[in-house]
């Protein structure tokens, strides 16, 4: 029943191919179809208006008002505030202000400007010499204590500069009997042309954004190391984030500001140093420098796909790196979205026993898939 999988993945990809390609898709449901368009190449991103219903839209931003939105986690949060990895480049043992910048950024999720950084080293005297740089001897003064003291100051007057600034809620509707999100799902399963039982395996997440709420540029999943498992909802501890594909739902309209951007989108190569050195990361500030941006808009989603196919075994393969992306600062109004992440893991045998778990459920029937059809 899953032989065609690896088709249906690599056809999903293959189907979209130049900018501008539109494929109008019938949804068998009250949203009767779907029409994605192809945004952009590399990544590869496809655009459809109206995949969900204003109705759908509004049911999912109660769903998670109901069930009560969290700050988004940044590393400072966390108790561990040992975390100090010292990012001097050019290997002189002084850290200049922009390496400063880069190890707090490295460090604590934090992206904070040159200003932050002179007006800091004013007012704890760690910079002894006023030379604007941090020599080894400077260093052993302060702890990384007194630094991440330092920073939650910065962050309490400017909450901005974290990486991320938004709320959000994981829901798990597929163990209730959700109808709109069987609903949904289904109209997932059909658009992308993945089984409903891969579909099933997703996790969903509405995120709201108030004024200069935003995100930094990051990947959804991560790169392959073939030592470290893939998380599952079984899985949590070491092992890596493995979503092959991103399904981001807009579910308001946002009255200025908000888009989705894509800093390497077209870049010739993944050129980090360059990267870094226009600070494209940081969306909060950077966001009018990304190639491809894509404006919210009310029931619209985009789709893109995290990873390649494995050619060898159709299944999970590389990292796609041009997929790194965030979300835009709020400039005026509020903004709510759903990710959708279609997981797989790097072990094709037991994801499809897992399919085939969900479907013999959904049936009833006890269909086997035989070695030599996976
Ligand atoms: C995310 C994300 C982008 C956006 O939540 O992972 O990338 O536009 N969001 O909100
Ligand atoms: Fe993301």
């Amino acid at each position: 029943m899953f032989t065609d999988l690896y088709n249906l993945l690599f056809l999903s990809v293959n189907l979209h191919s130049f900018v501008g390609h539109v494929q109008k898709i019938d949804t068998n449901d009250t949203q009767g179809s779907v029409t994605l368009r192809t945004l952009n190449i590399k990544p590869l991103v496809l655009e459809a208006d109206s995949f969900l219903s204003q109705e759908e839209c509004d049911y999912f931003v109660k769903m998670a008002t109901e069930e009560g939105l969290q700050e988004s986690e940044t590393v400072i949060n966390q108790p561990d505030g040992q975390r100090f990895v010292l990012r001097d480049h050019d290997g002189n043992r002084k850290l200049t202000v922009r390496e400063m910048k880069h190890t707090i950024q490295g460090s604590f999720d934090v992206f904070l400007e040159d200003e932050d950084i002179l007006k800091m080293y004013r007012e704890t005297g760690w910079d002894k010499d006023g030379d604007e740089m941090i020599t080894n001897d400077e260093l052993k003064d302060f702890s990384p204590t007194m630094l991440q003291n330092e920073i939650q100051k910065i962050l309490k007057a400017n909450p901005e500069k974290h990486s991320r600034m938004s709320k959000q809620v994981w829901l798990y509707p597929d163990r209730s009997k959700d109808k709109v999100f069987a609903t949904v799902q289904k109209r997932v399963a059909r658009v992308v042309g993945l089984p409903i039982e891969l579909i099933k395996l997703s996790d969903f997440q509405v995120v709201s954004y108030d004024i200069k709420g935003h995100y930094n540029a990051h990947w959804d999943s991560s790169r392959v190391e073939t030592k470290v498992p893939c998380c599952t909802r079984e899985r949590t501890k070491k092992c890596r984030i493995c979503r092959y594909m991103t399904i981001l739902f807009y579910l308001n309209d946002v009255d200025d500001g908000g888009e989705t951007a894509f800093p390497l989108a077209n870049n010739d190569t993944l050129d980090y140093q360059s990267v870094m050195e226009k600070e494209l990361i940081d969306l909060y500030r950077k966001c009018e420098n990304s190639p491809l941006k894509v404006a919210p808009s009310k029931g619209k989603a985009i789709i893109w796909y995290n990873h390649f196919v494995d050619e060898d075994t159709g299944w999970l393969g590389p990292l796609d790196e041009f997929t790194f992306h965030g979300g835009c600062p709020v400039k005026k109004g509020i903004k709510w979205i759903a990710n959708f992440w279609v997981k797989t893991t790097d072990q094709k045998m037991k994801d499809l026993k897992k399919m085939q778990k969900f479907y013999k459920e959904a049936t009833k029937h006890k269909p086997k898939i035989s070695k030599e059809e996976l």
